[in-house]
Protein backbone atom coordinates (compact mmCIF):
# COMPACT_ATOMS: atom_id res chain seq x y z
CA UNK A 1 0.00 0.00 0.00
CA UNK A 2 1.90 2.93 -1.19
CA UNK A 3 -0.49 6.02 -0.42
CA UNK A 4 -0.95 4.77 3.14
CA UNK A 5 -3.98 5.76 5.70
CA UNK A 6 -5.43 9.21 6.20
CA UNK A 7 -7.38 9.22 9.21
CA UNK A 8 -10.11 12.29 9.11
CA UNK A 9 -10.67 13.65 12.74
CA UNK A 10 -7.97 13.39 16.02
CA UNK A 11 -10.23 12.81 18.66
CA UNK A 12 -10.39 9.43 20.93
CA UNK A 13 -10.98 7.20 18.17
CA UNK A 14 -8.78 8.55 15.73
CA UNK A 15 -5.91 8.92 17.56
CA UNK A 16 -6.24 5.42 18.70
CA UNK A 17 -6.35 4.21 15.10
CA UNK A 18 -3.20 4.98 14.39
CA UNK A 19 -1.66 4.03 17.04
CA UNK A 20 -3.37 0.67 16.77
CA UNK A 21 -2.43 0.83 13.16
CA UNK A 22 1.67 0.85 14.05
CA UNK A 23 0.89 -1.80 16.98
CA UNK A 24 -0.41 -3.86 14.25
CA UNK A 25 2.34 -3.82 12.47
CA UNK A 26 1.53 -1.05 9.64
CA UNK A 27 4.51 0.36 7.87
CA UNK A 28 3.15 2.61 5.66
CA UNK A 29 2.20 6.40 5.57
CA UNK A 30 -0.19 7.38 8.20
CA UNK A 31 -1.95 11.18 7.98
CA UNK A 32 -4.01 12.09 10.86
CA UNK A 33 -6.17 15.01 10.10
CA UNK A 34 -8.10 17.52 12.98
CA UNK A 35 -9.22 20.45 12.51
CA UNK A 36 -8.28 22.01 16.17
CA UNK A 37 -4.93 22.78 16.23
CA UNK A 38 -3.86 21.57 19.31
CA UNK A 39 -2.52 18.46 20.21
CA UNK A 40 -5.32 15.91 20.67
CA UNK A 41 -6.71 15.84 23.83
CA UNK A 42 -9.26 13.66 26.54
CA UNK A 43 -12.83 14.77 26.29
CA UNK A 44 -14.47 13.50 29.70
CA UNK A 45 -12.76 15.94 31.79
CA UNK A 46 -14.06 19.16 29.92
CA UNK A 47 -17.33 19.16 31.72
CA UNK A 48 -15.83 18.17 35.25
CA UNK A 49 -12.14 19.16 36.30
CA UNK A 50 -11.41 21.18 33.23
CA UNK A 51 -14.18 23.93 34.04
CA UNK A 52 -13.89 23.79 37.63
CA UNK A 53 -9.87 24.90 37.99
CA UNK A 54 -8.65 28.37 35.99
CA UNK A 55 -5.38 26.83 36.12
CA UNK A 56 -6.52 23.24 34.19
CA UNK A 57 -4.45 22.39 31.07
CA UNK A 58 -5.90 20.02 28.40
CA UNK A 59 -4.20 16.72 29.42
CA UNK A 60 -3.15 15.86 26.04
CA UNK A 61 -3.65 11.61 24.63
CA UNK A 62 0.07 11.44 23.62
CA UNK A 63 2.82 13.92 23.48
CA UNK A 64 3.79 14.85 20.44
CA UNK A 65 7.27 12.50 20.67
CA UNK A 66 4.76 9.65 20.64
CA UNK A 67 3.50 10.84 17.01
CA UNK A 68 7.06 11.47 15.67
CA UNK A 69 8.36 8.28 17.07
CA UNK A 70 5.56 6.19 15.67
CA UNK A 71 6.04 8.07 11.86
CA UNK A 72 2.33 9.51 12.46
CA UNK A 73 2.10 12.54 10.45
CA UNK A 74 -0.06 15.08 12.46
CA UNK A 75 -2.30 17.89 9.85
CA UNK A 76 -3.67 19.81 12.78
CA UNK A 77 -5.93 22.98 12.08
CA UNK A 78 -6.57 21.34 8.66
CA UNK A 79 -10.07 20.47 7.91
CA UNK A 80 -10.69 17.92 5.19
CA UNK A 81 -13.27 19.73 2.43
CA UNK A 82 -14.04 16.12 0.40
CA UNK A 83 -13.77 12.82 0.65
CA UNK A 84 -13.08 10.74 -3.23
CA UNK A 85 -13.65 7.13 -2.16
CA UNK A 86 -12.96 6.02 -5.76
CA UNK A 87 -10.27 8.44 -6.69
CA UNK A 88 -8.74 7.20 -2.90
CA UNK A 89 -8.14 10.68 -2.03
CA UNK A 90 -9.41 13.67 0.39
CA UNK A 91 -8.87 17.17 -0.11
CA UNK A 92 -7.99 19.58 2.40
CA UNK A 93 -9.65 23.07 3.04
CA UNK A 94 -5.98 24.86 2.48
CA UNK A 95 -6.03 23.38 -0.58
CA UNK A 96 -3.79 20.02 -0.23
CA UNK A 97 -4.79 16.96 -2.24
CA UNK A 98 -3.85 13.29 0.01
CA UNK A 99 -3.85 10.15 -1.59
CA UNK A 100 -5.33 7.02 0.27
CA UNK A 101 -5.38 3.23 -0.05
CA UNK A 102 -7.22 3.45 3.05
CA UNK A 103 -9.48 6.28 5.07
CA UNK A 104 -10.53 6.15 8.44
CA UNK A 105 -13.69 8.40 9.45
CA UNK A 106 -13.72 9.58 12.74
CA UNK A 107 -15.27 12.54 12.99
CA UNK A 108 -17.34 12.02 15.79
CA UNK A 109 -20.50 14.27 16.56
CA UNK A 110 -21.30 17.88 17.04
CA UNK A 111 -23.98 19.47 19.92
CA UNK A 112 -27.70 19.85 18.24
CA UNK A 113 -28.78 23.37 18.69
CA UNK A 114 -31.65 25.57 19.12
CA UNK A 115 -32.53 28.78 17.44
CA UNK A 116 -34.26 30.68 20.82
CA UNK A 117 -36.69 33.34 19.57
CA UNK A 118 -34.86 36.54 21.09
CA UNK A 119 -31.15 35.00 19.92
CA UNK A 120 -28.83 35.20 19.23
CA UNK A 121 -27.17 36.70 22.24
CA UNK A 122 -23.74 35.91 23.85
CA UNK A 123 -23.50 33.71 27.06
CA UNK A 124 -25.69 30.91 24.72
CA UNK A 125 -23.12 28.10 25.09
CA UNK A 126 -22.53 24.25 24.51
CA UNK A 127 -19.87 21.77 25.13
CA UNK A 128 -17.30 19.97 22.77
CA UNK A 129 -14.42 21.16 22.63
CA UNK A 130 -11.51 22.27 24.28
CA UNK A 131 -12.43 25.87 22.85
CA UNK A 132 -15.71 25.41 24.27
CA UNK A 133 -14.51 24.72 27.64
CA UNK A 134 -12.57 27.55 28.00
CA UNK A 135 -15.13 29.88 27.09
CA UNK A 136 -17.38 28.33 29.51
CA UNK A 137 -14.95 28.33 32.46
CA UNK A 138 -14.10 32.03 31.23
CA UNK A 139 -17.52 32.84 32.11
CA UNK A 140 -18.51 30.78 35.18
CA UNK A 141 -15.91 33.07 36.82
CA UNK A 142 -17.75 36.05 36.09
CA UNK A 143 -21.45 35.26 36.68
CA UNK A 144 -23.98 33.93 39.10
CA UNK A 145 -26.41 32.62 37.05
CA UNK A 146 -26.39 30.06 35.15
CA UNK A 147 -29.31 27.73 32.91
CA UNK A 148 -28.03 24.46 31.58
CA UNK A 149 -30.71 23.30 29.20
CA UNK A 150 -30.77 19.58 28.79
CA UNK A 151 -30.59 17.15 31.50
CA UNK A 152 -28.19 14.66 30.14
CA UNK A 153 -25.24 13.85 30.78
CA UNK A 154 -23.51 17.20 29.95
CA UNK A 155 -25.66 19.37 30.98
CA UNK A 156 -25.81 17.34 34.61
CA UNK A 157 -21.84 17.05 34.63
CA UNK A 158 -21.45 20.67 34.03
CA UNK A 159 -24.44 21.49 36.38
CA UNK A 160 -22.90 19.82 39.16
CA UNK A 161 -19.64 21.53 38.45
CA UNK A 162 -20.56 24.73 38.40
CA UNK A 163 -22.98 24.20 41.47
CA UNK A 164 -19.94 23.25 43.50
CA UNK A 165 -18.39 26.21 42.29
CA UNK A 166 -20.99 28.43 44.34
CA UNK A 167 -22.99 29.67 41.07
CA UNK A 168 -27.23 29.33 41.18
CA UNK A 169 -27.69 26.43 38.20
CA UNK A 170 -31.11 25.63 37.35
CA UNK A 171 -31.63 22.86 34.81
CA UNK A 172 -34.53 22.74 32.29
CA UNK A 173 -34.81 19.24 30.71
CA UNK A 174 -38.14 18.41 28.66
CA UNK A 175 -38.60 15.05 29.19
CA UNK A 176 -40.31 13.92 32.84
CA UNK A 177 -37.06 12.67 34.61
CA UNK A 178 -33.21 13.27 33.86
CA UNK A 179 -31.01 10.97 31.93
CA UNK A 180 -34.52 9.25 30.79
CA UNK A 181 -32.24 8.48 27.17
CA UNK A 182 -29.48 6.41 29.01
CA UNK A 183 -30.85 5.07 32.51
CA UNK A 184 -33.47 3.55 34.92
CA UNK A 185 -35.86 5.52 36.77
CA UNK A 186 -34.09 4.49 39.77
CA UNK A 187 -31.25 6.23 39.00
CA UNK A 188 -32.88 9.69 37.33
CA UNK A 189 -34.90 9.99 40.73
CA UNK A 190 -31.50 9.44 42.61
CA UNK A 191 -29.89 11.99 40.56
CA UNK A 192 -32.35 14.31 40.81
CA UNK A 193 -32.52 14.27 44.34
CA UNK A 194 -28.84 14.70 45.25
CA UNK A 195 -28.14 17.51 42.79
CA UNK A 196 -31.58 19.26 44.42
CA UNK A 197 -29.26 18.54 47.76
CA UNK A 198 -26.42 20.04 46.00
CA UNK A 199 -28.48 23.65 45.26
CA UNK A 200 -29.13 22.60 41.58
CA UNK A 201 -32.80 23.56 40.64
CA UNK A 202 -34.78 21.50 38.83
CA UNK A 203 -37.34 21.78 36.24
CA UNK A 204 -38.76 18.60 34.23
CA UNK A 205 -40.98 18.66 31.19
CA UNK A 206 -39.64 22.21 30.75
CA UNK A 207 -38.43 23.99 27.79
CA UNK A 208 -36.36 27.19 26.98
CA UNK A 209 -39.43 29.36 25.22
CA UNK A 210 -37.39 32.59 24.69
CA UNK A 211 -34.14 34.50 25.78
CA UNK A 212 -33.79 37.87 27.40
CA UNK A 213 -30.46 39.95 26.75
CA UNK A 214 -28.87 42.87 27.70
CA UNK A 215 -26.27 44.58 25.66
CA UNK A 216 -26.09 41.73 23.33
CA UNK A 217 -25.71 39.22 26.11
CA UNK A 218 -28.42 36.70 27.85
CA UNK A 219 -29.73 37.77 30.97
CA UNK A 220 -32.29 35.40 31.75
CA UNK A 221 -34.88 32.66 30.08
CA UNK A 222 -38.41 32.51 29.91
CA UNK A 223 -39.38 28.68 30.16
CA UNK A 224 -42.39 26.99 28.46
CA UNK A 225 -44.00 27.23 31.67
CA UNK A 226 -44.29 31.15 31.88
CA UNK A 227 -41.24 31.40 34.77
CA UNK A 228 -38.51 33.75 34.17
CA UNK A 229 -35.70 32.46 35.16
CA UNK A 230 -32.25 34.60 35.61
CA UNK A 231 -29.48 33.32 33.62
CA UNK A 232 -26.23 34.98 32.35
CA UNK A 233 -25.04 31.68 31.13
CA UNK A 234 -27.23 29.38 28.57
CA UNK A 235 -25.18 26.07 28.38
CA UNK A 236 -27.43 24.03 25.79
CA UNK A 237 -27.00 20.40 26.20
CA UNK A 238 -29.35 18.69 24.38
CA UNK A 239 -28.05 15.69 22.86
CA UNK A 240 -25.41 15.44 19.76
CA UNK A 241 -25.52 15.06 15.74
CA UNK A 242 -22.98 12.62 13.97
CA UNK A 243 -20.62 14.69 12.07
CA UNK A 244 -21.60 12.89 8.66
CA UNK A 245 -21.43 15.79 6.01
CA UNK A 246 -18.10 14.49 4.20
CA UNK A 247 -19.55 10.37 3.90
CA UNK A 248 -22.56 11.94 2.51
CA UNK A 249 -21.40 14.42 0.32
CA UNK A 250 -18.97 11.04 -1.20
CA UNK A 251 -22.22 9.18 -1.70
CA UNK A 252 -21.48 6.79 1.44
CA UNK A 253 -24.62 5.17 2.94
CA UNK A 254 -25.80 6.75 6.00
CA UNK A 255 -28.24 5.38 8.29
CA UNK A 256 -28.36 7.48 12.32
CA UNK A 257 -24.55 7.98 11.07
CA UNK A 258 -21.88 6.30 8.55
CA UNK A 259 -22.96 2.54 8.10
CA UNK A 260 -20.50 0.13 8.81
CA UNK A 261 -20.49 -3.41 8.70
CA UNK A 262 -19.16 -5.58 11.78
CA UNK A 263 -15.21 -4.99 10.67
CA UNK A 264 -16.04 -1.03 10.44
CA UNK A 265 -15.90 -0.93 6.59
CA UNK A 266 -18.74 1.57 5.17
CA UNK A 267 -20.26 0.82 1.80
CA UNK A 268 -17.27 2.33 -0.22
CA UNK A 269 -14.72 -0.71 0.39
CA UNK A 270 -11.69 1.20 1.67
CA UNK A 271 -13.26 3.97 4.03
CA UNK A 272 -13.96 2.94 7.45
CA UNK A 273 -16.05 4.90 10.17
CA UNK A 274 -15.68 4.66 13.61
CA UNK A 275 -16.86 6.34 16.98
CA UNK A 276 -19.59 8.48 17.45
CA UNK A 277 -20.36 8.76 13.85
CA UNK A 278 -20.89 5.00 12.64
CA UNK A 279 -24.00 3.31 13.17
CA UNK A 280 -23.69 -0.19 12.98
CA UNK A 281 -25.66 -3.80 14.06
CA UNK A 282 -24.48 -4.58 17.19
CA UNK A 283 -23.77 -8.36 18.38
CA UNK A 284 -25.00 -7.97 21.85
CA UNK A 285 -28.77 -7.39 20.60
CA UNK A 286 -29.12 -7.10 16.74
CA UNK A 287 -30.08 -3.78 17.62
CA UNK A 288 -28.98 -0.79 14.77
CA UNK A 289 -27.18 1.72 16.97
CA UNK A 290 -24.82 4.51 17.21
CA UNK A 291 -22.96 4.54 20.45
CA UNK A 292 -21.96 8.16 22.04
CA UNK A 293 -18.41 7.02 24.18
CA UNK A 294 -14.95 6.66 24.51
CA UNK A 295 -15.27 3.09 24.57
CA UNK A 296 -16.95 2.62 21.52
CA UNK A 297 -14.45 5.21 20.02
CA UNK A 298 -11.08 3.14 20.73
CA UNK A 299 -12.01 -0.29 20.76
CA UNK A 300 -13.41 0.74 16.89
CA UNK A 301 -10.22 1.98 16.33
CA UNK A 302 -8.52 -1.16 16.90
CA UNK A 303 -10.61 -3.01 15.10
CA UNK A 304 -10.58 -0.94 12.39
CA UNK A 305 -6.69 -0.87 12.33
CA UNK A 306 -6.58 -4.77 12.27
CA UNK A 307 -9.47 -4.92 9.31
CA UNK A 308 -6.80 -2.48 7.23
CA UNK A 309 -3.81 -4.94 8.56
CA UNK A 310 -5.93 -7.96 7.04
CA UNK A 311 -6.34 -9.31 10.65
CA UNK A 312 -10.27 -8.53 11.19
CA UNK A 313 -12.05 -10.16 13.17
CA UNK A 314 -15.71 -8.96 13.93
CA UNK A 315 -16.51 -6.05 16.28
CA UNK A 316 -17.27 -7.80 20.07
CA UNK A 317 -16.33 -5.35 22.68
CA UNK A 318 -18.61 -4.53 25.66
CA UNK A 319 -20.31 -1.16 25.57
CA UNK A 320 -19.50 0.78 28.84
CA UNK A 321 -19.63 4.19 29.47
CA UNK A 322 -19.18 6.57 33.29
CA UNK A 323 -19.99 9.64 33.94
CA UNK A 324 -19.37 11.91 37.13
CA UNK A 325 -21.97 14.32 38.24
CA UNK A 326 -21.49 15.80 41.62
CA UNK A 327 -20.53 12.89 43.83
CA UNK A 328 -21.81 10.53 41.96
CA UNK A 329 -19.45 7.96 40.00
CA UNK A 330 -22.46 6.51 37.21
CA UNK A 331 -21.02 3.59 35.09
CA UNK A 332 -22.51 1.99 32.78
CA UNK A 333 -22.52 -1.59 31.16
CA UNK A 334 -24.39 -3.29 27.86
CA UNK A 335 -27.67 -2.33 26.34
CA UNK A 336 -30.43 -0.95 28.34
CA UNK A 337 -32.67 0.88 26.66
CA UNK A 338 -35.03 -1.97 25.94
CA UNK A 339 -34.91 -4.02 28.98
CA UNK A 340 -37.81 -5.45 30.67
CA UNK A 341 -37.41 -6.15 34.11
CA UNK A 342 -35.04 -4.52 36.58
CA UNK A 343 -33.49 -5.59 40.37
CA UNK A 344 -31.81 -2.93 42.75
CA UNK A 345 -28.89 -4.11 44.98
CA UNK A 346 -27.50 -2.19 47.37
CA UNK A 347 -29.34 1.18 48.93
CA UNK A 348 -29.83 4.88 46.87
CA UNK A 349 -29.85 6.01 50.54
CA UNK A 350 -26.45 5.26 50.70
CA UNK A 351 -25.27 6.87 47.50
CA UNK A 352 -24.06 3.72 46.50
CA UNK A 353 -26.25 1.41 44.09
CA UNK A 354 -26.67 -0.53 40.99
CA UNK A 355 -29.56 -1.33 38.48
CA UNK A 356 -29.45 -4.87 36.89
CA UNK A 357 -31.55 -4.82 33.58
CA UNK A 358 -32.81 -7.88 32.32
CA UNK A 359 -34.48 -8.91 29.08
CA UNK A 360 -36.30 -11.69 28.16
CA UNK A 361 -34.83 -13.02 31.10
CA UNK A 362 -30.46 -12.42 30.57
CA UNK A 363 -28.62 -9.80 31.76
CA UNK A 364 -28.94 -7.04 29.60
CA UNK A 365 -26.62 -4.28 31.60
CA UNK A 366 -25.95 -2.74 34.94
CA UNK A 367 -25.77 1.10 35.93
CA UNK A 368 -24.06 1.34 38.84
CA UNK A 369 -23.80 4.56 41.26
CA UNK A 370 -20.86 4.43 43.32
CA UNK A 371 -20.52 0.42 43.05
CA UNK A 372 -17.14 -0.02 40.48
CA UNK A 373 -17.18 -3.50 41.69
CA UNK A 374 -20.52 -4.37 40.17
CA UNK A 375 -19.56 -2.33 36.83
CA UNK A 376 -16.47 -4.40 36.64
CA UNK A 377 -17.86 -7.89 37.19
CA UNK A 378 -20.92 -6.42 35.21
CA UNK A 379 -17.84 -5.94 32.23
CA UNK A 380 -16.39 -9.63 32.94
CA UNK A 381 -19.72 -11.57 32.95
CA UNK A 382 -21.13 -9.57 29.81
CA UNK A 383 -17.39 -10.67 28.37
CA UNK A 384 -17.69 -13.82 29.00
CA UNK A 385 -21.58 -13.93 28.04
CA UNK A 386 -22.99 -15.00 31.62
CA UNK A 387 -26.14 -13.98 32.95
CA UNK A 388 -27.05 -14.16 36.36
CA UNK A 389 -30.44 -14.61 37.51
CA UNK A 390 -32.55 -12.27 39.48
CA UNK A 391 -32.23 -13.92 42.66
CA UNK A 392 -28.12 -13.84 43.02
CA UNK A 393 -28.45 -10.65 41.83
CA UNK A 394 -31.13 -9.53 44.74
CA UNK A 395 -28.59 -11.51 47.10
CA UNK A 396 -25.64 -9.14 46.68
CA UNK A 397 -22.47 -8.73 45.54
CA UNK A 398 -21.03 -12.23 47.11
CA UNK A 399 -23.67 -14.53 45.52
CA UNK A 400 -23.34 -12.91 42.41
CA UNK A 401 -19.71 -13.25 42.27
CA UNK A 402 -19.82 -16.49 43.46
CA UNK A 403 -22.89 -17.86 40.83
CA UNK A 404 -20.57 -16.25 38.33
CA UNK A 405 -17.42 -18.48 39.86
CA UNK A 406 -19.62 -21.72 39.95
CA UNK A 407 -20.28 -20.78 35.84
CA UNK A 408 -16.62 -20.51 35.20
CA UNK A 409 -15.57 -23.63 36.78
N1 LIG B 1 -35.25 21.27 25.94
C1 LIG B 1 -34.88 20.66 27.09
N2 LIG B 1 -34.26 19.48 27.12
C2 LIG B 1 -34.02 18.87 25.95
C3 LIG B 1 -34.37 19.44 24.71
C4 LIG B 1 -35.02 20.70 24.73
N3 LIG B 1 -35.38 21.33 23.61
N4 LIG B 1 -33.99 18.60 23.72
C5 LIG B 1 -33.39 17.54 24.32
N5 LIG B 1 -33.41 17.70 25.67
C6 LIG B 1 -32.84 16.82 26.70
C7 LIG B 1 -33.05 15.34 26.45
O1 LIG B 1 -34.30 14.91 26.93
C8 LIG B 1 -31.89 14.71 27.22
O2 LIG B 1 -32.21 14.49 28.58
O3 LIG B 1 -31.43 16.95 26.64
C9 LIG B 1 -30.81 15.80 27.16
C10 LIG B 1 -29.63 15.42 26.28
O4 LIG B 1 -28.92 14.39 26.90
P1 LIG B 1 -27.92 13.41 26.13
O5 LIG B 1 -28.64 12.77 25.02
O6 LIG B 1 -27.27 12.57 27.20
O7 LIG B 1 -26.86 14.38 25.45
P2 LIG B 1 -25.76 15.36 26.09
O8 LIG B 1 -25.94 15.50 27.55
O9 LIG B 1 -25.78 16.58 25.24
O10 LIG B 1 -24.42 14.56 25.87
C11 LIG B 1 -23.98 14.26 24.56
O11 LIG B 1 -21.74 13.77 25.20
O12 LIG B 1 -21.03 13.06 27.31
C12 LIG B 1 -21.12 12.80 25.98
O13 LIG B 1 -21.22 10.80 24.99
C13 LIG B 1 -21.90 11.58 25.88
O14 LIG B 1 -23.76 10.98 24.58
C14 LIG B 1 -23.24 11.98 25.37
C15 LIG B 1 -22.91 13.24 24.59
Amino acid sequence: MKNGVVIIGAGHGGVQAAASLREEGYDGRIVLIGDEAELPYHKPPLSKTFIKDPAAQPQILRAEAFFAGASIELALGERVASLDPAAGRVTLASGTDLPFDKAVLATGSRPRTLTFEGGPLGGVLSLRSIADARLIRDLAAQVEDVVVLGGGFIGLEIAATLAAGGRNVTVVEAQDRLLARAVAPAISAHVAQRLSEAGVRILLQTMVGQLEGENGHVSAVVTSTGERVAARMLIVGIGVTPSTELAEAAGITIANGIRVDQQMRSSAPDVLAIGDCASYRHWLTGEDVRLESVQNATDQARLAARTITGHADAYSAVPWFWSDIGDMKLQMVGLTARSDSQVVSGEPADNRFSVFHFRGGRLAGIESVNRPADHMLGRKMMGAGFSPDAKSVAEGADALKAAFADWQS
